[in-house]
């Protein structure tokens, strides 16, 4: 199947099924953009469109970065997947298609979100990836559009999306096309200001079910703590929670934080806010501000240095402290760490008065100064 026909067959999945989904052509696609629009009339039912503080770059961004994944993206790397499938593995077409339906759902299903899973934690542990998916957390509230908001290359190299194309060679379109409704169902709900779970957290007796939900699904308030500025509300937790259809993955690997809150604010914390084109297209398209994580001449410097500082602390009082050296607010942590497998440590203060929190973040006692720095080196 070449690349053209590939296209094709993406623009109609029925091409390649022995029936269309629910015997109608494309409704899979239609059933998607109908929980999308229809989360979006609900939004603005609920009163979100008169709330709403988000900046033309915002909307442009959302707008933007979603039609390029679906217009432009997604056919793309079908038609190619399809293409080298073809190309490199031909005895593989169609080699699933006698498999239950419920048993090809799940397993594209499994593999897909395993697959996002690891994707979506690297590019909160490696800096190349973070910048890519860094517009994702620049929206400072949740809403439908916040779920497509990333950089047009993260898209482009995100695993699951070609094992769309995989599996659907592999004589899996149906289920395919079910899975990407389901999944979608619970990413869009994730990213909601339409916080359904709230109804259980209110009923104390409703709780049992709630727990097991959550401990399959990725539910709004797991999802919204990921969104969070920093962790200092002891609700969010941006560096933990990245799971994106179902919640063992987090559960699994050791990241899963339940609090059955959200989080006082959302966003990055110092975000020199770029225009949307440098935000979708970078590393095409790169920000002119120096201080953006987006300039091309921008990098991060360790501000670790062997001097103790003592700082004032008030009782009861929550604090950040930056474990990765490269604040530049130290001894606090301003968020240079995204992009890093560093995490900053939360501490409350035990008593008011002054204390020496550790600079040169070789502590065995983190956050207070262990005079480990005479092993420092600059
Ligand atoms: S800036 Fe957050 S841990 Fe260093």
């Amino acid at each position: 199947m070449g690349i053209f026909p590939g296209i094709f067959a993406y623009l109609s999945y029925n091409r390649i099924m022995d029936t269309p989904l629910f015997g109608i052509p494309n409704s899979e696609m239609v059933i998607v953009l109908g929980i999308l629009v229809g989360f979006g009339l609900l939004e603005a039912m609920a009163g979100y469109a008169q709330r709403t503080e988000r900046s033309g770059h915002d909307w442009m961004m959302e707008l933007g970065s979603f039609m390029l994944l679906s217009v432009v993206t997604k056919p793309l790397l079908f038609a190619t997947t399809l293409f080298l499938c073809q190309t490199l593995f031909p005895a593989g077409n169609g080699i699933f298609s006698g498999w239950p339906l419920v048993a090809g759902v799940a397993v594209f299903l499994l593999v897909d979100d395993f697959f996002q899973y690891w994707y979506h934690r690297f590019a909160h542990e490696y800096e190349w990836l973070w910048k890519l998916h860094r517009s994702h957390h620049q929206a400072e509230e949740m809403g439908f559009f916040v779920s497509y908001r990333n950089a047009a290359l993260y898209y482009f190299l995100m695993p699951n999306v070609w094992w769309i194309g995989v599996f659907t060679f592999l004589g899996g379109a149906k289920a395919v096309a079910i899975g990407l409704i389901l999944k979608q169902a619970v990413i869009i709900s994730s990213h909601s200001t339409l916080t359904w779970d709230s109804f259980f957290y209110r009923r104390p007796w409703l709780s049992p079910v709630m727990t097991l939900l959550e401990r399959i699904f990725i539910t709004p308030a797991f999802h919204h703590a990921h969104h969070a500025q920093t962790k200092l509300d002891g609700i969010g937790d941006p560096n933990n929670n990245f799971g994106n259809m179902f919640s063992f993955w987090d559960q699994l690997f050791g990241t899963a934080v339940y609090t059955r809150q959200f989080p006082s604010a959302y966003g990055l914390v110092n975000d020199p806010k770029e225009p949307w084109t440098a935000q979708m297209l970078y590393p095409i398209v790169a920000a002119d501000n120096p201080r953006s994580e987006l300039a091309r001449s921008f990098e991060k410097v360790s501000t670790a240095n062997a001097v103790p500082q003592e700082v004032h602390l008030e009782k009861g009082q929550a604090y950040l402290w930056c474990a990765c050296g490269k604040s530049q607010s130290q001894p606090f942590c301003d968020g240079s760490h995204h992009g890093s497998k560093f995490k900053p440590v939360r501490f409350e203060a035990r008593r008011t008065g002054p204390v020496r929190l550790c600079n040169c973040k070789l502590t065995k006692s983190s956050p207070f100064c262990d005079d480990s720095h005479i092993d420092f080196v600059p």
